[in-house]
């Protein structure tokens, strides 16, 4: 008797578990089919990019908001990331016969229409159903470079296929697995990719309370890192993290840079020593980020260590700047303080969730125009112009007198 109302508890307990398996497979899966991206394809009105924040947000599905626009813990440095531009002042130079000053240059010998790229950011396919294809399209309308990053939500083949032959670099994050790593980085260059970005501040996730909070998975797969179709979709960032490597270090560098004839772009510098490493071990340009303030909560701003930073490069590779970029003013007090280029993130990633790729085209247009007029009041007539103006901080910390 003892024995059967044993075995009836075990039948019990197992169709439970069963029964809460299925409802959490149910309940994911509704989920998933509910999540809809804006499809419109529409030039966007932008008085200021900082409101595009608040229109994504009345488009794009809640998790996939916070995923976008979220930094992590208590978010400081993200915040920072934008303030810490108001400490510095552009002091303006007159009388130098500045007209419509000339925005072209170049980075790697790219030549580029502005002096701004596009980051590198996981899975567009949050923010708009063309995902990645639309980004792309979108650069190479404005004739700038898009970095592609490995969390993808399109196939590399169709972003480089839209992309029609406009300059794509591909964004690394190092797998555990080495024939994973060769595979990837050979199929970015057979598709004309012109160099790899090797991200190194990202060894696991920050913690992004938003994300907890949400309970946020990637409701869209992420086909480039997936071995095969559903592995990566339904899962948090932390899971995807996990099958990246977890530490980098200077033969990390020297690692990939064996594994292709590209042109390596460290990513994620914030110290000076850190950029003489990278460079050491063989990188052939540098990106100062702090990964918008999505990894480490409590890191200065981008903008407050890219002075020692270029100082120390002193022009032996070219640097790549980004986290807080929204305007004019910043791409040049970030150009004025030591970067030869500028990357923007969510801005992007808001644009083509209110727009698709025209709405890319509308936030460089904006860009553009607010860059133009920026130099033509401070005295810019080029980029080099840009280079020689003098900033003025207006804090009073050693570092920033530095700048
Ligand atoms: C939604 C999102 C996803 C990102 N994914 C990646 C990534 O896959 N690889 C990477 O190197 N950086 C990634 N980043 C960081 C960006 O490349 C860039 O450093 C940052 O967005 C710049 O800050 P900003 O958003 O203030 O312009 C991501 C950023 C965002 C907002």
């Amino acid at each position: 008797m003892k024995k059967f109302f044993l075995w009836v508890l075990f039948i019990c307990l197992l169709a439970s578990a069963f029964g809460y398996i299925l409802y959490r497979y149910n309940r994911m899966r509704a989920e998933n089919q509910k999540y809809s991206a804006p499809t419109n394809i529409n030039s966007i009105e932008i008085i200021d990019v900082n409101e595009l924040e608040s229109r994504a947000a009345s488009v794009i599905p809640r998790g996939g908001f916070d995923y976008i626009a979220g930094g992590a813990e208590t978010e400081q440095t993200l915040r920072r990331n934008i303030s810490a531009f108001d400490e510095i002042d552009i002091v303006p130079r007159v009388l130098r016969g500045v007209d419509k000053p000339d925005l072209r240059t170049s980075v790697l010998g790219i030549d580029i229409s502005l002096p701004v790229i596009i980051a590198p950011a996981a899975a567009h396919g949050l923010a708009h159903i063309s995902a990645e294809a639309g980004t792309a399209r979108a650069a190479a309308e404005v004739d700038t470079i898009m970095a592609i990053s490995n969390y993808a939500s399109s196939p590399l083949r169709d972003i480089a296929i839209a992309g029609g032959g406009a300059p794509q670099w591909f964004q690394l994050y190092l797998s555990k697995d080495d024939e994973f790593n060769r595979e990837i980085v050979q199929q970015a260059e057979k598709l004309g990719m012109r160099a790899i970005v090797l991200t190194v501040d990202a060894p696991i996730g920050g913690n992004r309370f938003r994300d907890a909070r949400n309970n946020f998975k990637f409701p869209l797969e992420l086909p480039n890192v997936a071995k095969k179709s559903g592995d990566t979709k339904g899962q948090g960032i932390s899971a995807i993290f996990a099958a990246a490597q977890n530490s980098f270090a200077f033969d990390t560098v020297q690692y990939v840079k064996s594994m292709t004839r590209l042109p390596i772009i460290v990513k994620g510098i914030q110290h000076p020593d850190d950029a003489d490493v990278a460079i050491a071990a063989g990188a052939d340009a540098i990106w100062v980020s702090n990964h918008g303030g999505r990894q480490l909560d409590g890191a200065p701003a981008s903008i407050e260590v890219l002075p020692e930073i270029a100082a120390r490069v002193n022009k032996r590779v070219p640097i790549i700047f980004d986290s807080g970029i929204r305007n004019g003013t910043h791409i040049f007090k970030a150009i004025a303080a030591g970067a030869d280029v500028v990357a923007i993130g969510r801005p992007v990633i808001y644009a083509l969730s209110l727009g698709g790729w025209m709405g890319v085209v509308s936030l460089f247009d904006y860009l553009k125009q607010d860059l133009s007029r920026v130099m033509t009041l401070a005295g810019a007539q080029t980029i080099q112009d840009i280079k020689n103006t003098q900033l003025r901080p207006k804090c009073m910390l050693v570092r920033c007198a530095e700048l």
